[in-house]
């Protein structure tokens, strides 16, 4: 099964740079067509860059609102999306908990207004270094994966993202991510639909041991995923 990379752009690349770095993929389709890629790019430049890339590759939201319309300055809806073409939508980016005060009761709602657009989530769980040393992982992600209960999903993919681990160039060893994976999959038995990928700096350097790793389905990719060094090394992986 081919390995999914989601690069998350988030406030990275402005409208000349995002377009700049699709161009460079653009030129190396060749070596992108027959890989699970999706870019997830600030929302004023995903029509330009699905209009120069969607061909190649998919597009992903970086955020979506809680309602399917109205009086909500500054939101983006799902079906807003799903308009210009997203099949993709990360949801509880630990960046969002941290900053913007998301809660599970608002990943929920995300979620199910996403799965009713026909929007693929995204989900980010993941525990800080003090759950982490205090031996609460697994505990921690299974209660933030408690948001799919009651929920029907096809296709989701749940990034395990330790919030350590985000931005800090500091990685999980591959065991302690085998052992995140295998919990979560536990969790959830095998089905189909479900992928499991790992993110929180990852580059060009770490990314074939973690693909590598036993129950790792893909990566999301932040900071790395903004740098042409990084697209050379996907140009050239064999995943
Ligand atoms: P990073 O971000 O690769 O810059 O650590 C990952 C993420 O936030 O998804």
């Amino acid at each position: 099964m081919a390995k999914l990379i989601i690069a998350n752009w988030k406030t990275f690349l402005g409208e000349k740079e995002s377009l700049t770095l699709a161009r460079k993929i653009l030129s190396w389709q060749k070596s992108f067509i027959k890989k699970e890629i999706v870019i997830c790019p600030s929302f004023p430049v995903i029509t330009a860059i699905k209009k120069k890339i969607g061909k190649v590759i998919k597009i992903g939201g970086q955020n979506v609102a809680t309602e399917e319309a109205g009086a909500l300055t500054g939101e983006v809806a799902a079906k807003m999306l799903a308009d210009v073409g997203c099949d993709y939508v990360i949801i509880g980016h630990s960046e969002r908990r941290r900053l913007f005060g998301e809660t599970e009761a608002i990943i929920k709602k995300k979620l199910a207004i996403v799965l009713k657009n026909k929007i693929v989530p995204v989900l980010c769980v993941g525990e800080t270094a003090v759950e982490r040393k205090n031996k609460k992982t697994i505990s921690v992600l299974k209660k933030q994966l408690e948001v799919l209960q009651d929920l029907s999903f096809k296709k989701i993919i749940i990034a395990y993202e330790p919030v350590w681990a985000v931005g800090s160039d500091h990685t999980p060893t591959d065991e302690e991510i085998a052992q995140a994976h295998l919990a979560i999959r536990t969790q959830f038995g095998k089905k189909s639909g479900l992928k499991i990928i790992y993110g929180g700096s990852v580059d060009e350097n770490n990314i074939s041991a973690i693909l590598a790793t036993p129950a790792v389905d893909g990566v999301l990719v932040g900071r790395a995923s903004t740098k042409e060094d990084f697209w050379k090394k996907i140009k050239n992986l064999n995943c």
